[in-house]
């Protein structure tokens, strides 16, 4: 019987799975674990299954011991695991593609919506009691038909943003470090550009890259310069991928028109300095949040960590280095 070590609660689907046949040992509690009860709670495991609030590096892998087989994130995302610690303890490390797909890229056209016409803003006015009502110039927003929306990153969840983007009648501009698919880019008619390209080109630019050192800071204050003052920035990727700084500067001073975000530098701490502004909308890192995609997050990171301790391949591997 193997020990699985959960580090936060888990749909009872997964749970169930995992319970068949091993020793589960979970954090249960809503906030999240603190660093000493993590290592104490990984110590001894085969598996440990963290949430991307986790952060796996070579201490915890070390308090988990030598017998640790798999780390099977329940995010797509893996910028919370050391790859290469892991790697060198040939501790398999899986995520979670394809079935937060859809859920994410909804996220992001909502995000679109939300800044461009302003929603978070009319509903704050509406709210605090102040009498809004039909006018003809009262909180006019930027239409979306026949705009231009830059996608970085043009992988899944890029691309199903792109998908939704077009039945809003707009043109579709992106980066992709990899070959892309001639398909896709015939489907979504669009067309493969630089990244200065893409932020001069674009009305809104949405970020669907992962984190990585290259992709730090990928966009800082040159990169909003060129979006421009009637453009907007849509970040549903992570937070590192921005300046945060120097998007709060160019949100202050009008460099760009607005942005809407789902995922900071330091998560869950969002700069006190946007939290005043109107021309953003901020959210929680709700991108996977429906009860269905957290399900299946959850149950294909229990599948992940079943099939490593069965000394089967795991369902999706994510590569690490040498
Ligand atoms: C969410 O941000 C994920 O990486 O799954």
């Amino acid at each position: 019987m193997a020990r699985i070590a959960v580090t936060g609660r888990l749909p009872e689907e997964a749970l169930h799975a995992l319970r068949a046949g091993h020793e589960v040992v979970a954090w249960r509690d809503e906030d999240a674990i603190g660093r000493t009860a993590l290592l104490e709670l990984v110590a001894g495991a085969d598996a440990v299954v963290p949430l991307l609030s986790e952060r796996v590096d070579a201490d915890l892998l070390d308090a988990a011991g030598p017998q640790l087989r798999v780390v099977a994130n329940v995010a797509v995302g893996v910028d919370n695991i050391d790859l290469a610690a892991c790697a060198v303890r040939d501790v398999v490390v899986t995520n979670t593609p394809g079935v937060l797909t859809d859920a994410t890229a909804d996220l992001a056209m909502a995000l679109i919506l939300a800044v461009t016409r302003r929603l978070g803003e009319a509903e704050r006015r509406l709210r605090s009691g102040e009498l809004v009502r039909w006018g003809m110039f009262v909180l006019l927003g930027t239409g979306l038909q026949g705009r231009t929306l830059g996608i970085v990153g043009l992988g899944a969840i890029g691309a199903a943003t792109a998908r939704r983007a077009r039945a809003f009648g707009m043109r579709i501009v992106f980066t992709k470090t990899s070959p892309a698919d001639p398909g896709l880019v015939a489907e979504l008619d669009a067309e493969h550009v630089d990244l200065p390209t893409l932020l001069r080109r674009s009305d809104i630019v949405s970020l669907h890259c992962p984190a990585t050192e290259q992709t730090r800071h990928l966009v800082g204050s040159a990169e909003l310069d060129l979006l421009g003052p009637s453009g907007f920035l849509v970040n549903t990727a992570r937070g590192s991928v921005v300046d945060e700084d120097a998007l709060v500067r160019a949100l202050v001073d009008g460099t760009i028109a607005g942005a809407g975000l789902d995922v900071y530098a330091d998560e869950p701490h969002v700069p006190a300095d946007l939290l005043c502004l109107d021309n953003v909308v901020l959210l929680p890192h709700l991108g996977s949040a429906t009860v269905q995609t957290r399900t299946a997050m959850a149950t294909l990171a229990a599948d992940n960590a079943l099939a490593v301790l069965a000394g089967e391949p795991p369902v999706t591997p994510v590569a690490t280095p040498g």
